[in-house]
């Protein structure tokens, strides 16, 4: 039996050291060329090999991220489990990210730094954080991460799923008048949303519309939610003040790209989060040891709602 590793190989050395300590009888393989296809039964790898048939009694396909979009589903037979990752680095720099961001755009950065350039000394209105509410597009581990840490800096939260969920200090809203409500009352918007066919392109001019004038937007889901063109307009009409967003489309931003420029968008490479290997090595062999008792694996994606 063995487990095949499909991405960096600095990543795949400490992969490599955690598996033969905790699995020792199940052989490791960085090797896709020289492995033998038969034996593969778990493999981990951010895009779905274009020889996936190969290996044909592969168990489970495990991302090496938290998100699964990338992956072509319907190329993935259907007994294959499909694995996201769950793991306390990715959830960490998410919550710093957010955290940074939110506290960015509350304290008016984009605009200091644009003034910085321009060598003008003038304040900018300052509301307290308990008069800055936030909702958040997605209410899924990351986003409930997320919540903890702003919650202590005393931020009123919204929240919006596609179920119906309760949450500690959260206002949960879900369905489409949820929606509505939550983004009427959100000063900033948080996306942290997986990219589904009916999350695609998500944050367009009428969900901007419905904010209210004044707000700004973080998005640190995926790149194809968010329609460029309608946040630019957004912003420059006046009805959104700022926005900063990890993820684009396409990725990297091509040169000419006015996002590049914006004085009232900041773009950072998709950095929020990034795959710890030590820890995720960890989990995923405690999925594979839970896979081994009869149990599903923490993270199994339901291929339904492809998430
Ligand atoms: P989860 O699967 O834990 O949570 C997803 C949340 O989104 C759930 O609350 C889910 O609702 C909600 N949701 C999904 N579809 C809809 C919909 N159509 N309408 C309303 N709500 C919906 O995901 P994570 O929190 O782990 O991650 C979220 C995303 O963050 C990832 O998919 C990835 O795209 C992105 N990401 C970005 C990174 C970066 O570096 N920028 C790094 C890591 C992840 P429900 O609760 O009802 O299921
Ligand atoms: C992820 C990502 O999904 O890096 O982990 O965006």
């Amino acid at each position: 039996m063995t487990f095949l590793f499909r991405s960096d190989q600095t990543r795949g050395a400490i992969f490599a050291s955690a598996f033969a300590e905790a699995l020792p009888d199940l052989s490791f393989s960085m090797d896709e060329k020289s492995v033998d296809p038969d034996s593969v039964r778990y493999l981990i790898t951010w895009t779905v090999p274009d020889d996936l048939d190969r290996y044909r009694n592969l168990e489970i396909l495990f991302s090496i991220g938290a998100g699964v979009d990338q992956f072509n589903l319907d190329r993935v037979p259907n007994h294959v489990k499909i694995v996201r990752m769950i793991e306390d680095g990715i959830v960490r720099m998410m919550q710093e990210y957010v955290l940074m961001a939110v506290l960015a755009l509350h304290r008016n950065l984009p605009a200091y730094l644009d003034q910085q350039r321009r060598r003008l000394w003038a304040p900018v209105p300052q509301v307290q954080a308990g008069e800055c509410r936030i909702g958040i597009l997605g209410l899924g581990m990351l986003a409930q991460a997320v919540i903890e840490r702003l919650q202590l800096l005393g931020f009123p939260i919204a929240g919006w799923s596609r179920s119906a969920r309760t949450l500690d200090g959260v206002v949960c809203h879900h369905g489409a008048d949820g929606l509505d409500t939550m983004l009427r009352a959100s000063d900033i918007l948080i996306c942290l949303l997986p990219l589904t066919d009916e999350t695609r392109g998500f944050l367009d001019a009428s969900l901007f519309a419905k904010m209210p004038k004044g707000a700004a937007l973080i998005h640190a889901g995926r790149g194809p939610q968010l329609d460029h063109a309608a946040l630019m307009d957004a912003i420059d009409s006046g009805h959104l003040s700022a926005a900063m967003t990890d993820v684009t489309d396409p990725e990297p931003l091509p040169e000419a790209h006015p996002f590049w420029t914006h004085p009232k968008i900041i773009v950072t490479p998709h950095i929020a989060s990034v795959t710890q290997p030590a820890s995720a090595a960890r989990i995923v062999i405690d999925n594979i040891k839970r896979h081994l008792c009869g149990l599903d694996p923490i993270g199994l994606v339901d291929r339904r709602l492809g998430y």
